[in-house]
């Protein structure tokens, strides 16, 4: 379990010398899978007494870890999530996006989802990406976008993730689709506005018929803006009200994408599904290919 707490609690702390041990170890994971000692030493230009004691505060926090060098050969280290959630707040701090970090406010599948403060004390939602936190073969799923790359790491895929995240958000919030609006995003952290509304999945909503209406709009207007969404569900939309919020942008394509249709079909078909098992609302997936064309 990633304890983005203690990262908060080490941010303070951290001096610009930390920052540039993470950093390089950041870069140099693009090419080792354990990064030689000696690979810091140049990259950082830090003496080796000083490198070695910014190595052991950073393992303290749990920023890092260590090879024995019975494993690899050779004394190495690999940047952990704590090291990266450090940087990437770091990086929103120093932007002016973000001042503080509240209590978690959502956990999905792959995420962790802070409440943020802004310096003008808004409240924001923070999401971490954690895609292979519980296993490596997650990751594997993520080989079309990497198959260039030797080796596919945690820190790529993550910060991809939040990457597509933004740029859905961007193509379709100033459209006027309902959706969160995007603030910033750094490495595997994306920033958007915080809402108040709950889970489908969570709510019992008085007109069904109603939201359900609302929904499938929002989701034509996505498609229009040339969005689909990928992984709609009744856990990705949130009721406010009457009204709906379109969430979890992280596994988008393009219209034109040769699966768009497949994935167009199966968010309708699950929307669909859930509100007849749920409410009793008969609607065939099939209308709303009728009515959007
Ligand atoms: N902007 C926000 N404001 C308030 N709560 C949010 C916000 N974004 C997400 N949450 C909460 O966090 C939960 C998880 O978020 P989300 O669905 O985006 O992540 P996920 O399911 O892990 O995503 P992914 O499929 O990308 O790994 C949401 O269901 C919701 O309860
Ligand atoms: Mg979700």
């Amino acid at each position: 379990m990633v304890m983005v707490e203690r990262v908060v609690q080490a941010l303070p702390e951290m001096e610009p010398e930390d920052f540039k041990v993470l950093r390089a170890l950041e870069l140099e994971m693009r090419r080792h899978d354990w990064v030689p000692f000696d690979r810091l030493l140049e990259r950082t230009g830090l003496d080796e007494k000083e490198l070695g004691y910014r190595l052991s505060r950073l393992d303290r926090w749990d920023m890092v870890v260590r090879t024995r060098r019975q494993t690899v050969g050779y004394l190495g280290y690999q940047l952990r999530p704590e090291g990266y959630d450090a940087l990437a707040l770091r990086a929103l701090v120093d932007q002016g996006v973000l001042e503080g970090l509240g209590p978690e406010i959502g956990v999905g599948k792959e995420a962790d989802v802070y409440l943020g403060i802004s310096p003008k004390g808004a409240q924001l939602a923070v999401k971490f990406n954690r895609i292979g936190r519980t296993s490596y073969t997650k990751i594997k799923r993520y080989r079309e976008y990497v198959k260039d790359k030797r080796h596919i790491s945690w820190l790529y895929v993550n910060r991809l993730t939040a990457e597509r995240e933004f740029e859905a958000l961007l193509h379709l919030y100033p459209e006027g689709v309902s959706v969160p609006r995007p603030v910033a995003q750094n490495r595997h952290v994306l920033v958007m506005e915080r809402f108040e509304g709950r889970e489908l999945a969570e709510t019992r909503v008085e007109n069904p018929e109603a939201v359900l209406n609302r929904v499938l709009e929002e989701y034509e207007h996505a498609l229009e803006v040339g969005v689909v969404h990928g992984d709609l569900s009744q856990f990705n939309i949130v009721v406010e009200g009457d009204d709906v919020l379109l969430i979890d942008w992280a596994h988008w394509v393009e219209v034109s994408h040769p699966s768009a249709r497949e994935l167009v079909e199966r968010d309708v078909r699950n929307v669909c599904d859930y509100f007849r098992r749920k409410y009793g609302v008969h609607r065939h997936p099939r209308e709303f290919f009728e009515n959007s064309g």
